[in-house]
């Protein structure tokens, strides 16, 4: 079922004796530092800059501003036009950059820059009447904003049992350990950089658009990355600026962005306000659905979370309405943060279930098995494998949930309340188009090139198992090389869509090179031997099932009732994500992204500052994520589960699943404990008491 380990990170021993080395670990000869500056006004324009005092600073280089820097082109992310021109759209947006010989330097000289506003009223607070409200046109993944089918008014009317909730979420914030660093250097007309992404391949072609490059003079290169879920999913400001300040200077310039600066410039989960309204009969058998989304965009790019889409997904409903409405807001501007709109679209449905078992007096695990559908509800398609059941009955068999006294508040150990609650997940299987490249190296060896990165996921790893078991060699046999533009071009690291998409053009390549020697009668293939694959024509555009992974969440806590504190005692969750191809690796997605799920629903939340204008939390001192001692008892196991619809490798993206569902069973978990039905995560103490 869980499989034995598997195989161990080909770098793991560099990473943690310190030899890998990460974007801003690279200094070429000559290398400045640059540092940003942020604005500290919430709307309105830069008047001056005045630099005089930073630019008396020993070690000073320049200080570059809408008046100085390059000309940058107009690009669709306009997140990334740093430095064209004088408006500042939100608090945080940069608006001077200095460079020097040392990053202490720098940031003194950014300390020393004077900068003079014509600040303007500005309103960065969602309400859900706010005059800016509209309907978008699409949301996140290029989803239709706005679905209706049958008739939700007349059901819900008529449904038996009903249940209407309104939940919320405050902003969140990715924080991943390695800040967003870049390390650029011009030669001869071509750039090289050294980035810290999620996938190169978009990072060029974004600064080919920009700087008006052919995207062959550009080298971006990702080898090692700390992390990103989503927030370096698409190219960041600190690339731009390290890029622009080495044209200026004519160095190489180094630029990583402050942890303090992070949550104004690189995305955020936005602030969510879901309604949800179930109708169902007395056997809790759901007839209508709406599930309507309030939420806020900025106004220099439209990012609208897609937290509706789940409910299109999850369960049979015959009658729905899924809707999402936005409000430009003078904020910065929010992005994708893992499972973007899953992870926050099933906070509120996998709550409302719960609310709807208690209603209706149905088991909750029993509730969402009688509420199971082999189809689609939106599109009418059948899935091309879906173990929801499956994954529930096991969980609940593992987690002994049969023991469980339905009844909140019926179990007390001293002044502590004990609970227990259940939630569903699903992940859309999204697959991408890549390329790769098989080659004979000599000695039986084989090199594989595909521009994959590994952000802390395995990638290498699995990559390598999937070319050696395409080759049918051991898998010391292959080296894999990723992370670089010089590589045969592949999708980035999101949408847990790269083992997929990067793992079908890999085993395409791998797969060829072998009819390649199997030709040759299986003498030795000669060295330098190559194949290419490319599968933009393998992913059909309208395939006839839809696909996702599913998965059950299982969560106990223990609520303190003097001090409304809720430790998690036990979070298990069970998968149904195609085949996983190494347990070890594949283990570390689930339980980490199960972590992220329980920080989401006790700690995490980023506060708007109304006066401000900007999120109030700016260190790992106020926006809390679990530590180890938090994350304890968390057990994550897997379906074997066969589906031939998917890849050459069976597998679904796991990357993103864990998190979905933590949240809600977390929150269900609280109410079965303490009967208090917490509706706005995170569930912070006061909330209980
Ligand atoms: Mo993830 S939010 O798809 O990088």
């Amino acid at each position: 079922m869980s499989g034995a380990p598997g195989p161990v990170r080909i770098e793991g021993r560099e990473k943690v004796t310190g030899s890998a080395r990460y974007a801003a670990e690279h200094t070429p000869p000559g290398t400045a530092y640059a540092w940003p500056v942020p604005a500290t006004v919430a709307l309105g324009r830069v008047l001056s800059v005045d630099a005089e005092e930073a630019m008396a600073e020993p070690g000073a280089l320049a200080v570059l501003t809408h008046e100085n820097a390059p000309r940058l082109k107009d690009v669709d992310d306009r997140t990334l036009l740093v430095l064209q021109n004088d408006r500042v759209p939100h608090r945080g947006w940069y608006v001077a950059l200095t460079v020097a010989e040392t990053p202490e330097a720098a940031r003194a000289m950014a300390a020393a820059v004077r900068v003079a506003y014509a600040p303007e009223e500005h309103d960065a607070v969602l309400t859900t009447d706010h005059p800016r409200l509209f309907v978008p046109e699409v949301v996140n993944a290029g989803l239709p904003a706005c679905r209706e089918r049958g008739d939700f008014d007349g059901a819900y009317e008529r449904a038996a049992v009903r249940v209407d909730a309104t939940y919320t979420l405050s902003g969140l914030h990715n924080h991943p350990m390695e800040p967003h660093a870049s390390t650029a250097r011009w030669e001869d007309g071509r750039l090289f950089a050294h980035d810290s992404c999620q996938g190169t391949t978009a990072v060029r072609e974004t600064l080919a658009a920009l700087f008006g490059l052919d995207g062959e003079r550009i080298t971006v290169v990702a080898e090692h990355v700390g992390g990103g879920f989503g927030c370096k999913g698409t190219p960041r400001p600190q690339i731009v600026l390290a890029a622009m300040a080495a044209r200026h200077t004519g160095r190489p310039v180094k630029a990583v962005l402050p942890r303090a600066q992070l949550a104004a410039v690189v995305g955020h989960r936005p602030p969510l306000v879901q309604r949800l309204r179930l109708g169902a009969g007395e056997d809790g058998v759901i007839a209508a659905l709406a599930h309507e989304v309030t939420t806020h965009t900025s106004t220099v790019r439209e990012f609208v979370e897609q937290a509706a889409a789940p409910s299109r997904a999850m369960y049979v409903s015959p009658n729905s309405r899924t809707t999402h409405r936005v409000a430009a807001l003078d904020v910065p501007s929010p992005s994708w943060m893992r499972a973007p709109g899953e992870a926050s679209g099933m906070f509120a449905l996998e709550c409302a279930m719960d609310e709807l078992a208690g209603a209706a007096g149905v088991d909750p695990v029993e509730l969402r098995v009688r509420n199971d559908t082999a189809t689609e509800p939106d599109s009418g398609k059948p899935y091309s494998s879906r173990h929801l059941v499956e994954c529930l009955r096991e969980g609940a068999r593992r987690f002994g949930w049969d023991a469980r006294d339905p009844r909140p508040r019926s179990r007390a150990e001293g002044r502590l309340l004990i609970g227990s609650g259940v939630a569903s997940s699903l992940y859309p299987v999204f697959l991408m188009p890549s390329t790769a490249e098989a080659q004979v190296t000599g000695a039986g060896r084989y090199l594989v090139r595909v521009n994959a990165t590994d952000i802390g996921t395995g990638a290498r790893t699995i990559l390598t198992q999937i070319a050696a078991e395409a080759l049918g060699v051991a898998p010391d046999l292959v080296t894999v090389r990723i992370g670089s533009t010089e590589l045969p071009a592949a999708w980035l690291a999101g949408g847990s869509a790269g083992t997929g998409s990067w793992g079908w053009a890999v085993h395409k390549a791998c797969s060829t090179l072998n009819g390649m020697i199997d030709e040759r009668g299986g003498t030795l293939p000669p060295d330098g031997l190559t194949a290419t694959a490319d599968t933009k024509d393998d992913i059909a555009s309208d395939p006839p099932h839809a696909k996702a992974a599913f998965g059950a969440q299982f969560a106990e806590v223990a609520v303190d009732t003097d001090t409304g504190e809720v430790r998690v005692r036990r979070l298990l969750g069970v998968f149904a994500a195609g085949r996983i191809l190494n347990a070890r690796t594949g283990r570390s997605q689930f339980i980490g992204a199960m972590t992220m799920g329980m920080g989401m629903a006790l700690m995490e939340g980023s506060t708007m500052d109304a006066r401000f204008g900007d999120f109030a939390e700016r260190d790992f001192a106020s926006y809390h994520v679990p530590t180890c001692a938090d994350a304890r008892g968390i057990e994550a196991h897997w379906i074997d589960e066969h589906d031939p619809w998917l890849n050459p490798m069976g597998s679904k993206g796991i990357g993103e699943i864990g998190i979905v569902g933590t949240a809600a069973a977390i929150a269900n978990a609280v109410h079965h404990a303490t009967g208090v039905r917490v509706r706005d995560l995170p569930v912070l103490p006061e909330k209980l008491l």
